[in-house]
């Protein structure tokens, strides 16, 4: 692990220091400076705060805000709510992991996008809609989503 990586980490540590239940704002911490919570990040975590890598993983495994691979440039939400779903979400999320050759909520080999499916974006009217960062495209079809996909 970087020796950067490795400071920031240990400041983030110090900070909750001698405080009760420090284990999720710590994780939110590191993971929000580090953009993912690595082995060598867990190894390092336990071995400062004495929380053993099995209760930390516990954490991690259970709540899906935690990621442990690198996230790619560019974050693609597909919604899948009610109304984007019955608009035909699925069609569109397979078009999108096909272009891109990942799986589920999978990353690119190049780091360049993750997808992630969520719930509604709050614009049902685009259905089926997605963003990109934070450009929403909407009345999405597979062939319309490859495009946009491929001009990033
Ligand atoms: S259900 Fe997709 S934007 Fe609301």
């Amino acid at each position: 692990m970087k020796v950067s990586n490795i400071d920031i980490i240990d400041s983030i540590i110090d900070q909750f220091k001698g405080k009760d239940g420090i284990l999720i704002p710590l994780l939110q911490e590191v993971q929000n400076k580090l953009g993912y919570l690595s082995n060598d990040t867990v190894r390092h975590i336990a071995e400062r705060t004495q929380i053993t890598p099995a209760e930390i993983y516990g954490v991690i495994t259970f709540y899906t805000q935690f990621r442990t691979k690198p996230i790619g440039e560019n974050i693609v939400r597909v919604c899948h709510g009610t109304a984007c779903h019955v608009a035909g979400a699925p069609g569109i999320s397979e078009a999108i992991y096909d272009e891109l050759d990942i799986g589920k909520n999978g990353t690119t080999d190049d780091l360049k996008f993750t997808v992630e499916e969520v719930a509604c974006l709050g614009c049902c009217s685009l259905a089926p809609a997605m963003m990109i960062n934070d450009k929403t495209y909407g009345r999405l079809t597979p062939d319309k989503v490859r495009k946009i996909i491929s001009n990033y």
